[in-house]
């Protein structure tokens, strides 16, 4: 009979597909998800489970714990399913609630956390798995950030699967860096078949640490590293290797967005975000190829689970990732030369009220209204802030009056007296929308975002001036 024994028999072996790109170079994709649990991330829920067995870490009557942003909760769900251990998975709340659910369906338990916490607190996603791990008798903590056997897991399979599939003529691995295991196997892999012939490159969200960004926060989930800003100490994850990796290329969140939601449309493939970054990316080194060259390029998972997300156009305006319906009134009509070219003011929670009012009367004095976004993350004239970062917002008369109460010292920290932040609206969102929501709110200025970023501050008087004057 022509069948499998078992669902871990239908972890990877994954087809490449031929996707049509620009320049003379052949690019195929690896369709992860078309693995079992729709993942790269099976291959190595499954090594990580068998080595931790063989190692006497696991065994029967165990519990996996790992922290992870879905894919691997269902590598390792699915396998510990299959064998019969309990899986608890620790996730933070910038996760989609597809992928939850997913998670809860393959009967793991779910545990989420907030994002906004420093990898010292014990919040923080990682840490209170490891926590959990330790109190949890029979508990074994995954840990694909730092367990030898992520990276072994694409070593063994990833790897060899692409040099089989192309007869040896990969010349360039495509691949994006979260953990660093599908990179670090399949590329050391690939190193050693082919005498070090193979191109390892990775492909990185723009503002991730591992392209050289400032790890600022980003729309991509699953790829790239970010760095809260209270973090003392940044680690980067032993699962990667960065010995093997030739060259990161940096990839802006539109342009990973325009790829992924490209590919479904014009190509049949739906895939997820860090999808369309590795294959931005593989495009740009296509283009830069000769006609022999053979890019393979790694696409991790399917867009299904991000059909509330990349695939949602309101979403994508809201953000401001889209550039919406020109022929009506949009927010970025509203938007004036003067404040999309001089700096945004923002003010960080760690700034002072005293600094924080003269932020706030040297901007009134210039006739705008007195009312700044603030959020946790410092900034500089060419460093615009992102939504996430956008979490308070402070106003001259409220900061005045709490002067004069004696409620707020001038040396207080800003934080202390933040108020909810401001709307904020993509720039290509429809004035009329904008003007509407905006009259519900106390502030009567808004953030325009493009790109995800903070571009300027907007008032609705703006908005209702941008209207088309009705007869
Ligand atoms: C969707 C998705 N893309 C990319 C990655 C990154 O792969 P790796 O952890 O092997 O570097 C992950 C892993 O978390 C993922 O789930």
């Amino acid at each position: 009979m022509d069948v499998y024994e078992s669902a871990l028999d239908l972890i990877g072996g994954t087809p490449l597909v031929r996707i049509r790109s620009a320049g003379a170079a052949a690019v195929y994709a690896k369709l992860e998800y078309l693995s079992v649990g729709g993942s790269a991330k099976d291959r190595i829920g499954r090594r990580m489970i068998e080595q931790a067995e063989k190692d006497g870490l696991l065994g029967p009557g165990g519990t996996v714990v790992e922290a992870t942003s879905g894919n691997t909760g269902v590598g390792l769900a699915l396998v510990a399913a299959e064998k019969g251990y309990r899986t608890v998975l620790v996730v933070s709340d910038r996760v989609s609630r597809e992928k939850v659910d997913t998670l809860r369906a393959f009967g793991a338990e779910v545990v989420v956390k907030p994002s906004n916490r420093p990898r010292e607190h014990p919040d923080h996603p990682m840490r209170f798995a490891a926590h959990l791990a330790e109190t949890t008798p029979g508990g074994w903590l995954a840990n694909q950030y730092d367990n030898p056997a992520n990276p072994e897991a694409h070593y063994l399979t990833t790897g060899p699967e692409i040099w089989r599939q192309t007869h040896g003529r990969v010349t360039h691995l495509v691949s994006c860096i979260g953990t660093g295991g599908t990179i670090s196997g399949a590329g050391r892999y690939l190193k050693e078949v082919s005498g070090s012939a193979v191109q390892v490159i990775g492909a990185d969200p723009a503002s991730s640490v591992y392209a050289g960004g400032d790890g600022r926060p980003y729309f991509i989930e699953a790829a790239g590293h970010f760095v809260h800003p209270d973090t003392a100490q940044d680690v980067w994850p032993t699962s990667y290797q960065r010995d093997v990796v030739d060259r990161v290329v940096p990839v802006a969140d539109r342009q990973a967005l325009d790829t992924l939601r490209q590919l479904a449309r014009t190509q049949g493939l739906l895939v997820g975000g860090s999808s369309g970054t590795a294959l931005a990316a593989a495009h740009q080194v296509a283009a830069g190829a000769g006609a022999d060259a053979v890019v393979v390029v790694v696409l991790p998972d399917s867009g299904r689970q991000y059909l509330s997300k990349y695939f949602n156009d309101a979403w994508m305006l809201g953000l401001g990732f889209l550039d919406g319906d020109a022929s009506g009134a949009r927010v970025a009509d509203a938007v004036t030369e003067d404040s999309r070219t001089s700096p945004l003011p923002y003010l960080t929670t760690r700034t002072t009220v005293g600094e924080a009012l003269a932020a706030l009367r040297a901007r009134a004095g210039a006739g705008a209204d007195a009312v700044l976004p603030a959020g946790p993350c410092p900034t500089s004239s060419d460093r615009r802030p992102m939504a996430p970062e956008l979490t308070g917002s402070v106003t001259l008369a409220a900061l005045e009056s709490a002067l004069h109460d004696g409620t707020a010292a001038p040396s207080d920290p800003l934080a202390d007296h933040l108020e909810p932040p401001l709307l904020a609206f993509g720039y290509g969102e429809p004035a009329e929308d904008a003007v509407g929501r905006l009259a519900g709110h106390t502030h009567s200025t808004a953030v325009v975002l493009r790109d995800g970023c903070a571009e300027a501050l907007i008032t609705s008087s703006a908005l209702r001036a941008a209207l088309p004057t009705r007869h």
